[in-house]
Formats: C-alpha cells, structure tokens, sequence
C-alpha cells in the first residue's frame, strides 16, 4: 500500500512510523510513505501556508494553492488513484471496520491540517472524506495521520509475525475488547496466572477468555455490546 502525506511536517508522520510493526512493513515493502509539504509549493519570499480567517477570530486558515499544488503534485508522482483523507475533528469517527476498509486500498492520500482548519472551498474540491480519531481537538492532523498509517499498516498482510496475528485484538473480528494476557512467572508477589490457562484444556481457555472478553467490555464499553447480536452461549457466559 502507498499512503501519501500532505503535511507541513511530514518527517513527523514518518518518524512516528520507523519503529515496530510499521517500521517493518515498510522494510518488507508491504508499505510506503511519501511526504509532501505544501511550503515547497508556496510563492513568494516567505513561502506562506496560511493567511488570517475571514470574519475575524482567532488563529490561521491554510491557503488553497500550496495544499492543492501539494495534493497534485503527490497525485502525479503515482498512476495509483488516491482518495484523499483529510483528518480532522469534524470527520467520522474512526473505528476497526474503517481502519480494515482503508487497510485494503491500493493507496490513499492524508491530508493534515495545521492551526484552525483548511480553507473551506479545498476540502470541498479535493477531500473524498473527513476523519476524526475521537471527539478531542490536536493541535493538527499530523498525529491522527499517524494513528491511521499505524493501524492501516499492521493490517497488510505479511506486516505481523505469526504470533502476533494469532493474538485476537480488540474489536477485531467480534467487536468485543480483548480478553488479559498472562506470562511468566506463573506465581508473582503482583497474583498468580489464573489456573485456566495453565490447564491446556484448549476449550477450557476460549471459554474463559471469550468470558473475560465479554465481562470487560460490558463493564467498559457496554455501548459495543448493545451494538452486536450476542449469541445464547454468549449471554450464558456473561450470566456465569
Ligand atoms: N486534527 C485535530 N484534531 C483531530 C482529531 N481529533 N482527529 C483527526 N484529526 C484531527
């Protein structure tokens, strides 16, 4: 997958993503990065990016021109078509069904806003879609670009070791939260392992982690169960 990053600070996106997972899906070339920064396709002396809002207000709006020669300029680097994702507060929220749905593109272009926003009539002409990575304000999308790129990219296949895509994730196939994890030692001032997992009865274990899993996640995010049909094994296990 090729994701393209508009950005005034695009080594920041891909410093964020040299380490890990990431880092190691870009050494097998399962990804790449490629930055663009709107300055180098600003005019003038001081190459300006923003300008003062109209109306008044605080705070400074990025120029139309250097973000649309940017956003052609990372079109034309690629046959590839790219939709662009503007990150932003006012877009949908993000979640694991997005994170997969933007994981099996061929390539996408992010778009990170700086201070209070982007001129208007340029998300009109260029975003495919807005995205937010939860209802809090950054002081830019370099951040959230980063959390997609991070979460895309552990999804290529080949990005994760064995071990870790057996691990289940949180919302990943069930929308339910993840159950504990236990290692070594078995016996720890902290509290032992839970007896279950030392039994190597295979069934035995998915019961208890399949109960752990729904257990916490009524206790923490009761609103992702109200949103799945749970199954009567299920709701006897959340009975026990
Ligand atoms: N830019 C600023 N805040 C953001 C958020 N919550 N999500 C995505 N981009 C942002």
């Amino acid at each position: 997958m090729r994701i393209d990053i508009v950005s005034l600070f695009p080594e920041f996106v891909a410093a964020c993503a040299g380490f890990g997972v990431v880092g190691r899906a870009q050494e097998r070339g399962l990804l790449s990065l490629h930055g663009w920064n709107p300055r180098d396709y600003a005019e003038g002396n001081y190459r300006r990016v923003d300008d003062r809002p109209f109306g008044g207000g605080p705070g400074m709006v990025m120029l139309i021109d250097p973000l649309r020669a940017a956003i052609a300029a990372a079109r034309a680097a690629d046959p590839a078509p790219a939709r662009v994702v503007y990150l932003s507060p006012q877009g949908r929220r993000l979640n694991q069904a997005r994170v997969r749905e933007l994981a099996g593109r061929e390539r996408m272009l992010l778009l990170c806003g700086r201070y209070e926003g982007v001129d208007e009539r340029l998300v009109r002409a260029e975003v495919d879609e807005e995205l937010s990575i939860g209802d809090y304000v950054l002081s830019g999308g370099e951040l959230a670009a980063a959390v997609v790129v991070d979460a895309v990219a552990r999804l290529q296949a080949g990005a994760l070791n064995d071990a870790e895509s057996a691990a289940q994730d949180s919302f990943e196939d069930d929308g339910l939260l993840d159950c504990p994890h236990y290692t070594r030692p078995v016996s720890h001032p902290l509290g032992d392992v839970p007896e279950v997992l030392l039994s190597g009865n295979h069934a035995e274990i998915s019961r208890w982690r399949r109960q752990q899993a729904l257990g916490r996640t009524w206790e923490r995010r009761p609103d992702l169960l109200d949103e799945q049909n749970l199954s009567p094994a299920d709701r006897a296990l959340l009975a026990d």
